[in-house]
């Protein structure tokens, strides 16, 4: 089929590049000629494992161009997905200007019927809203607007994209669901759970996992912080918790809580539609304020094993948002290096891929190359980002170079009894700190 791509961001670059890989004819536009060149000479905007390889072969095969003009987008497309940014207004609504100037200008150059496919997160009701839009512009062809949410996650999006769980959309008109399922007929075909429903169902369903992913994060953060009150392990207690089937053990991990542009926005979008639905989504503020407190607790922690921050050297192990990603959007590490700098502290930070963007977002914050140049002199080093080569943090090389041999891990990457043997003190999230301050109960506790 021939599918229209708008925006090339997390979302939109992904999905034109597995679609193509699908076997259809994509066009990928964005207003950001800039980018557009990048992409065209191999150089991606964003860091995502395996889409380099994926958009230069779909290129070469001829499947995937790209174009700064929205009329090459919408000429002859069966199917438009529309992949721009929904950035949070103050209110934390979803602010649509740029979907419905997406759709606007679809609808009139299209030269066919054509599907408009909602990928970026958008409250229910938007599909709705936005026909009704499209309607005052001069369409000369039939139009649909269904809802797609995309599941993707960052530093997984082509693995995501190319082997969906399921598929699911929205669209209260069968000619267009239609249109959508052969779209998909090839990962439909090799086992993705097919979902149809009505539109606002749809919406609805994406906004719900969000969050309720988000408040399983939640509650593993709250209860790391009864753990600690009460000298339990919250990795055994997920463990045990995830065992259960019904419970699962995945987003259970406590630390530093969660980031990225996805759940923090999402979830507030979210709330702020039930208010105006009229429903109190309370549970969806607790969510938030434990999140927040999550990073609190890291922060105390440092504080309370440094005394005095004003002057120390803090290394902050991880600056995204998560591991597989060069996205510090919403970081909690970032948050972090704002409250130890606010503080007095110097902060140092590295990360393998985040480097370059979180020098850019917060000013001041010294970037070291690789991890024993940030821990070099440090007086104590916090785990931020669950990137693997944390977890194989050689403790002997990084006892030698620090100044304090003092870790706190905020997502719980090592071993507590190898930090102890390699002489560290070590205070992990929601499980016993070890070391030498702590080989006595703590009787302040
Ligand atoms: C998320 C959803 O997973 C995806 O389906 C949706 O389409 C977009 O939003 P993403 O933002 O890429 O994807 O990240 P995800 O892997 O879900 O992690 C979100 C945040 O939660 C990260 O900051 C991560 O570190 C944190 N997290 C995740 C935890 O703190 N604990 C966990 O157990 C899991």
């Amino acid at each position: 089929m021939r599918v229209g791509v708008i925006g090339i961001g997390h979302v939109g670059l992904p999905t034109a590049a597995v679609l193509a890989h699908l076997g259809h004819e994509v066009v990928a536009m964005d207003s950001d000629q800039a980018k557009l060149d990048s992409v065209v000479a191999g150089q991606m905007p964003f860091y995502e494992p395996g889409m380099q390889e994926l958009v230069r072969s779909e290129m070469d095969a001829g499947r995937l161009r790209f174009t700064a003009d929205v009329a090459a987008v919408a000429a002859g497309a069966n199917v438009v997905f529309i992949c721009v940014g929904t950035p949070p207004k103050a209110t934390g609504e979803a602010n649509l200007l740029a979907v419905e100037r997406a759709g606007a200008a679809v609808v009139e150059n299209a030269t066919a019927d054509v599907v408009l496919v909602e990928k970026s997160t958008v409250p229910a009701g938007t599909a709705e809203r936005l026909t009704l839009a499209l309607k005052r512009y001069k369409a000369k062809h039939r139009f649909w607007v269904v809802s797609n949410p995309e599941f993707l996650q960052e530093g997984k999006a082509i693995a995501d994209s190319l082997h969906p769980h399921r598929i699911l959309v929205g669209s209260n008109s069968q000619e267009a669901l239609d249109m959508m399922r052969e779209l998909y007929s090839a990962q439909i075909e090799s086992g993705a759970h097919w979902i149809e429903t009505d539109v606002a169902t749809a919406e609805l369903a994406k906004h719900a996992s969000n969050a309720f992913l988000s408040m399983k994060i939640s509650f593993a953060n709250a209860m790391a912080r009864l753990c600690e009150l009460a000298g339990a392990d919250v990795v055994k207690v997920a463990d045990a918790m995830g065992s259960d089937p019904r419970i699962g053990r995945e987003f259970l991990n406590a630390g530093l809580g969660y980031g990225g542009y996805c759940f923090p926005k999402d979830l507030a979008a979210f709330e702020r539609l039930a208010e105006q639905l009229g429903y109190d989504f309370g549970l969806l503020r607790e969510v938030k304020k434990i999140n927040d407190e999550a990073v609190e607790a890291t922060f105390k922690k440092v504080e309370e094993a440094m005394w005095n921050l004003q002057d120390k050297r803090i290394a902050l192990l991880g600056l995204a948002f998560k591991g597989g990603t060069d996205d510090t959007r919403l970081s909690p590490a970032l948050e972090l290096a704002r409250m130890l700098k606010e503080h007095g502290a110097h902060v140092v930070g590295h990360d393998p891929q985040a480097n370059e963007n979180a020098a850019r977002e917060l000013e001041g914050l010294d970037i070291a190359e690789d991890i024993y140049g940030a821990l070099q002199g440090a007086h104590c080093a916090v785990i931020c980002t669950d990137w693997p080569e944390f977890g194989e943090l050689d403790l002997g090389k990084a006892h030698g170079v620090m100044a304090f041999p003092i870790l706190v891990d905020g997502r719980n990457m090592l071993d507590p009894a190898a930090a102890l043997a390699a002489g560290f003190t070590y205070i992990p999230t929601g499980r016993p700190p070890v070391g030498p301050a702590h080989e006595e109960p703590r009787d302040h506790r």
